[in-house]
């Protein structure tokens, strides 16, 4: 029979709670979902109320301060703190976004922050990547070019180079690979073993719309299935939650149109 509830040993429980505030004025609490594969423990939530006058206006400034001054055992990633290398994403106030561009003062009340969801955990905050770099390797992301290369490199028309950028700067070669869109799409959530998701669509149509690039008749015949692509109904999650600004729906849409008015 169907379960419909969490099994016993994943139901998040109550955590430990820390104050190390002092009573200042401008406090906040951040609820952090804590899990260890080293223990048979369920995940918890742990509290930490801070003094926000001790970190930066980032919720990443806020984990690392927890991590250095108050509980060492928080794991999470993080790099670049710019927005850059997408490794700090994770999900904040029912959002995936990015922890180093999050600002504390745009989060209401306390500061719920749980891993990006439907994504294995392999401790705390860190999802495991795994299974989506599988498929990232499945769609080729380089240049494929069987015409002798020229003596310097293969140029582009301003035109050409906008398909990847984009007019307004926003176009798929912005991807970060963060992978707070695929974990937002309920498609991917659902059947995300055989859908690539929006994340690994984008980058595909990024080396689709590649003009320098020679394969596309293949990158195309490689992605006509029924999962790989067209379980992507449009919802417009993946959109809606990119933190640069990119859209994966509209990339997913070209790619779906290119199927149809190709010869
Ligand atoms: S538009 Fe497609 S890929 Fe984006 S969230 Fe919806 S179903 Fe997922
Ligand atoms: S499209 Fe946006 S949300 Fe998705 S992986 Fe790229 S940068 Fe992240
Ligand atoms: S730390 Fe690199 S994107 Fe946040």
């Amino acid at each position: 029979m169907a379960q419909f509830t969490l099994p016993q040993n994943s139901k998040v429980k109550k955590g430990d709670r820390y104050d190390v505030a002092n009573g200042a004025a401008n406090a906040r609490t951040f609820k952090v979902y804590r899990w260890d594969p080293d223990t048979e423990d369920n995940p918890r939530l742990d509290e930490y109320k801070v003094d926000l006058g001790k970190c930066g206006p980032m919720v990443l400034d806020a984990l690392i301060h927890i991590k250095n001054d108050v509980d060492s055992t928080l794991t999470f990633r993080r790099s670049c703190r710019e927005g850059i290398c997408g490794s700090c994403a994770m999900n904040i106030d029912g959002t995936n976004t990015l922890a180093c561009t999050k600002d504390i003062a745009d989060c209401k009340g306390d500061v719920k922050i749980t891993p990006l969801p439907h994504m294995p955990v392999v401790k705390d905050l860190v999802p495991d990547l795994t299974h989506v770099y599988a498929q990232y390797e499945t769609i080729e992301p380089w240049m494929k070019a069987d015409s002798p290369a020229p003596e310097r490199e293969r140029l582009q028309s301003p035109e050409d180079a906008n398909l990847l950028n984009g007019d307004d700067g926003h176009g798929p070669a912005g991807c970060i690979l963060c992978f707070c869109c695929s974990t937002s799409c309920p498609s991917y959530w659902w059947n995300g073993d055989r859908f690539l998701g929006p994340a690994i669509l984008l980058q595909a149509y990024r080396w689709i719309a590649d003009t320098r690039d020679e394969a596309t008749g293949e990158r195309l015949d490689a992605l006509e299935d029924p999962f790989r692509l067209y379980r992507c109904h449009t919802i417009m999650n993946c959109t809606n939650t990119c933190p640069k600004g990119l859209n994966p729906a509209k990339a997913i849409a070209e790619i779906k149109k290119m199927m149809v008015t190709r010869r």
